[in-house]
């Protein structure tokens, strides 16, 4: 790390008001490998390389939660030799990395609807989720097959179940009481989202749950994402002044 970065880093920890969850949506792998010429899985690949950079670097700095924007339901709209790459890379890599993220104390979880994804690939991450459940550290959660509106629909009918069933009244019905009935009901909301690659939009993203985040924005295609772009994102959070509506 060069001297900036740590100092960066030390400035960081000295302020005290880190967000306690980021999220990011990590977008620009195709660009990244267009312009080297290759093709788009070599974006993911490197892609990859980002992410272990950034669970490092969230950890150290003692963040409770970083969500990454890993698969939308969107997605399975591209061609479906993609889909399958990135799929593919996805489990290998959590294979390859269960050992380390556990070590490292960090708790992966998900958010989306995993039992749409095959069984061969869901029992990997039920693997991984289940060895890391007791680890203290960062909570990794990674959204998987993951579309807000869908999230808000899915709760909307477990409500309206419950209702009918009558174990619930709607007039008790509150902005808490709903949020324990999405996918993210045992998170705080994100404090920061960053995206990647200067796309000015939310992508169905955690469209309840974002509804006071401070938002970052970076050109920066999210391989070559470093963590001194991590820093300069948490650093530029820490600086603000959040309102809430307030004065
Ligand atoms: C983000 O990179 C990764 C996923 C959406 C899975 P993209 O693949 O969207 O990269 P661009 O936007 O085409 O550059
Ligand atoms: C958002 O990126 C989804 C992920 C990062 C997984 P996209 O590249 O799919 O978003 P759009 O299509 O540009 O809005
Ligand atoms: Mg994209």
């Amino acid at each position: 790390m060069s001297k900036e970065t740590s100092n960066l880093k030390e400035r960081i920890l000295k302020k005290r008001n880190l967000p306690a969850h980021v999220a990011i949506i990590m977008d620009g792998n195709g660009r990244w490998a267009k312009k080297r010429g290759l093709p788009r899985i070599a974006g993911h690949k490197a892609g990859v390389k980002a992410v272990k950079r950034i669970v490092k670097a969230a950890g150290d700095l003692g963040i409770s939660v970083l969500t990454l924007f890993t698969f939308s339901q969107e997605n399975w709209k591209r061609p479906k030799s993609e889909v399958s790459a990135i799929m593919k890379l996805l489990y290998e890599t959590t294979k390859r990395e269960l050992n380390e993220l556990d070590e490292n104390n960090v708790k992966l979880i998900t958010t989306g609807r995993i039992e749409e994804l095959s069984l061969r690939r869901r029992e990997i991450l039920q693997k991984a989720m289940k060895r890391t459940k007791n680890n203290t550290g960062l909570i990794l959660n990674l959204a998987l097959n993951y579309g807000g509106r869908t999230e808000i629909l899915d709760a909307v009918k477990e409500i309206a179940s419950d209702v009918k069933r009558g174990r619930l009244n709607p007039e008790q019905l509150g902005e808490e009481k709903f949020s324990h009935y999405l996918y993210t009901k045992d998170l705080p909301d994100p404090d920061l989202l960053i995206r990647t690659s200067g796309e000015m939009r939310i992508s169905n993203f955690l469209l309840w749950q974002t509804s006071y985040t401070e938002l970052y924005i970076t050109d920066i295609l999210w391989p070559n994402f470093s963590t001194k772009h991590f820093y300069e994102a948490i650093w530029n959070y820490q600086n603000r002044e959040r309102r809430f509506g307030r004065l």
